[in-house]
């Protein structure tokens, strides 16, 4: 089971502070539980990015896969579907929808989700 940390509210539009940039190692992904939703924040190098945690395709927790830094995506260790960082898309089947995309704000020695 992946690890989470939760966050009970958020008032939308507004940034929640999910961890320091440290707390994540490059090529690492951690589950965040914010207001509801389940995010899987990746960290590629010195770049983070923040995805729905929850594949599209069943409901398994994209946390628990593998970062393929090269190609930017997070592999689903259920089936086996890759998601594109950037946009969410799935790169492979047997997911065919894709999962939400978060904006981040990295300040400093913080790493915060714009709270959609
Ligand atoms: S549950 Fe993720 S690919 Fe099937």
């Amino acid at each position: 089971m992946a690890e989470s940390d939760a966050v009970s509210t958020a008032v939308p539009g507004s940034t929640v502070r999910l961890c320091g940039r440290s707390d994540l190692d490059p090529g690492a992904v951690r589950r965040f539980d914010v207001a509801g939703l389940r995010i899987a924040l990746v960290r590629i190098g010195d770049e983070y990015f923040a995805v729905g945690d929850r594949c599209s395709h069943e409901d398994f927790s994209l946390s628990d896969g593998d970062v393929w830094a090269d190609e930017c995506e997070l592999e689903c260790a259920k089936h086996g579907s890759t998601f594109d960082l950037r946009t969410g898309a799935p790169c492979s089947l047997p997911a065919t929808r894709p999962v939400p995309v978060y904006q981040l704000v990295v300040e400093g020695d913080d790493v915060s989700v714009v709270a959609p």
